[in-house]
């Protein structure tokens, strides 16, 4: 993933642009570049690494000049992250300049046929083809030899091309990949995502696949990619700007960390106790026959999200009563699923652009299933694809590392769980009512762990030095601790496996050696003595236990067994993952800061994956 600004207007370009790319940050950070239309001449300066490096590169009025412009950050996927490789990319004549995200897959021919009529190319990209295949076509207007550059193109893609002869014109277009346009009073801008543009304006119009804009400082004319004009829907943004940033935080992470209390009120909200009482989620559009016919529920997803939906498996089998079968995008589209008639199928995804739950997606409609999304991002692709969304309501996430929307995604998961029940009749209404009441009192539970950091950061000064360490526990903790221990791995780069407590002594145990931090779960009362003796076992080999339990009678029994214990506010077993995620998240962000990693953007990963 990549991220993409553009702007025209009264303003100097440069500083616009520039803070854009750094509330996009957390779609790529190994370049970035910027190209403006300054009187004289178009400027162009692009390096590899951060921003910070490209802001001190540029310097001098003559790229204050510019009125309009293009930038880019950058996260490698045709060609390595260098200098030449970043973007924009100039065509041969160095007077258009183009910015891309996403990939095309026929580059390579598109390149042979072009360098056929003389074309040079200098980078290793797939974009820079965009640059050139614009000169070829280009007879004097710049949004037709953008319409047939897209139609030349096979892939995904957004894009913006700026041209030296219109000082103050840019030409957008898109497929698969998000672009959206920022519409100000006599300027415009172009971005990847919302908050690149939200200190200047929250009205923008989302494109669609196929849409090719025309931006100017006082016009934005969206057309198809045969040239007729559409009239769109004017979008109001309803994130203030400050949510998008860190607000006093050192770290998005911790910042969004913060807000889950808030967050899953969000979610809640309107779906649960409200006038009728009960859970109300219309969104979901199914009636009462097609939910009473739901005999098996099929989840698809990818990391953070994935472990979301193994959580979903236990608390939906064991409220429904009907198999749940959890799967990774990744694998789901390269063997042959068996998708029953009678089955729900369900993707989730935060940012709605993850490459292999797309292609899950598309792959499960076109076996003929009706797919629900559940995605954090309006406009997404997963959400315009699916027949049906029930969106998250996180608020933006930033960090890459996933903790809001991972907590939201598990309040929806119930939310749509219990509402099955209450049309299925699977529980009574009394059991309706103390899970609804449960559920809201969750936020103020959330509230009372995160305001006991100083446990967690003890627990994390004894963890930062170690290179490995093991995450166990049974049924919903064993899910809850695969999270957990990924939390860890891609932030703080310490290598952690979740293990079920119970498996543990069929081969691992081997590794647990005098002092190894070993993260237990233990919140589920109808296995606590099992997960006492696996605890036991782990002590007995030199093991360095940290538990995480539900406050209850047997904690007093796990303090004298532990080397830390983190008492969890009691509620319902069920509801439990909930609140045991939250100190391993802490845990993870204090191990990270203990061990001095960039917590928000940690090596080699982006917040979406939008390749294969
Ligand atoms: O946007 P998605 O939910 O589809 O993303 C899926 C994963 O790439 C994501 O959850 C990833 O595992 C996070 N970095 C975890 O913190």
């Amino acid at each position: 993933m990549s991220g993409i600004v553009g702007y025209t207007g009264g303003q100097s370009a440069y500083p616009v642009l520039l803070s854009g790319l750094k509330k996009l940050e957390y779609r790529g950070y190994d370049s970035a570049g910027m190209a403006l239309l300054c009187p004289k001449e178009l400027k162009i300066a692009k390096t590899m690494g951060k921003i910070s490096i490209l802001e001190k590169m540029i310097g001098g009025d003559g790229y204050l000049q510019g009125l309009a412009g293009i930038g880019h950050i950058r996260w490698a996927t045709h060609g390595a992250p260098s200098d030449i490789n970043a973007h924009p990319h100039l065509d041969c004549s160095q007077k258009f300049a183009i910015v891309h995200n996403g990939i095309i897959e026929n580059y390579l021919n598109l390149r042979r046929w072009l360098e056929e009529r003389g074309h040079r190319f200098i980078s290793e990209t797939d974009s820079e083809v965009l640059a050139h295949l614009i000169e070829h076509f280009f007879d004097g207007d710049l949004f037709r030899a953008v319409a047939n550059t897209v139609e030349k193109v096979e892939g995904s893609f957004a894009m913006a091309a700026i041209y030296d002869g219109e000082k103050e014109k840019l030409v957008c277009a898109r497929r698969d990949c998000p672009l959206i346009i920022g519409l100000g009073e006599g300027e415009n801008f172009v971005a990847s995502d919302v908050p690149a543009f939200l200190d200047h304006t929250r009205r923008a119009y989302i494109l669609e696949n196929g849409e090719i804009a025309v931006v100017t400082a006082d016009a934005v004319e969206i057309y198809t990619s045969r040239g007729e004009i559409r009239t769109k829907k004017v979008d109001e943004i309803t994130w203030n700007a400050a949510e998008a940033e860190k607000e006093g935080y050192p770290h998005f992470m911790i910042k969004e960390i913060m807000e889950q209390p808030q967050a899953l009120r969000r979610t809640m909200q309107g779906r649960l106790g409200g006038p009728g009482g009960g859970f109300a989620l219309p969104e979901l559009n199914l009636t009462p026959e097609e939910i009473g016919a739901i005999e098996q529920i099929y989840i698809i997803a990818c990391g953070t999200s994935y472990h979301a939906g193994l959580v979903a498996k236990y608390t939906m089998e064991r409220i429904l009563k009907i198999p749940v079968e959890v799967d990774l995008a990744s694998e789901f589209c390269y063997r042959e699923p068996l998708l029953d008639k009678n089955m729900l199928f369900i993707v989730i995804s935060q940012s709605g652009e993850t490459a292999d739950t797309l292609a899950a997606l598309r792959l499960a409609r076109k076996k003929g299933k009706r797919v629900l999304a559940i995605t954090n991002i309006v406009g997404s692709s997963v959400a315009r694809e699916a027949d049906n969304v029930f969106f998250t309501w996180a608020g933006p996430e930033i960090a890459v590392a996933s903790t809001k929307a991972y907590l939201t995604q598990l309040s929806s998961l119930y939310l749509i769980t219990y509402y099955l029940a209450q049309e299925k009749g699977s529980l009574s209404g009394a059991e309706l009512g103390e899970a609804g009441n449960a559920m809201l009192n969750l936020p103020d539970l959330v509230e009372t762990i995160l305001a006991r950091t100083d446990e967690i950061q003890k627990m994390a000064a004894y963890l930062a030095p170690w290179e490995s360490c093991f995450y166990i526990g049974r049924n919903i903790d064993y899910a809850v601790a695969l999270e957990g221990a990924l939390k860890l791995e891609e932030i703080s780069y310490v290598h952690a496996e979740a293990y079920a407590s119970g498996e543990l002594k069929h081969g691992t145990l081997a590794l647990v050696t005098e002092g190894i931090p070993v993260v237990a779960l233990v919140t589920q009362r109808a296995i606590i003595e099992k997960s006492l003796s696996n605890i036991k076992e782990i002590k007995a080999r030199g093991g360095h236990v940290f538990c995480f339990a539900q406050e209850g009678e047997a904690t007093d029994e796990f303090q004298r067994e532990v080397d830390g214990l983190f008492r969890i506010p009691a509620t319902l077993d069920i509801l439990m993952p909930i609140l045991s995620v939250i100190p391993l998240q802490l845990l993870a962000y204090h191990t990270a800061i203990a061990r001095g990693c960039p917590v928000d953007n940690p090596r080699n990963l982006t917040k979406s994956v939008t390749v294969e």
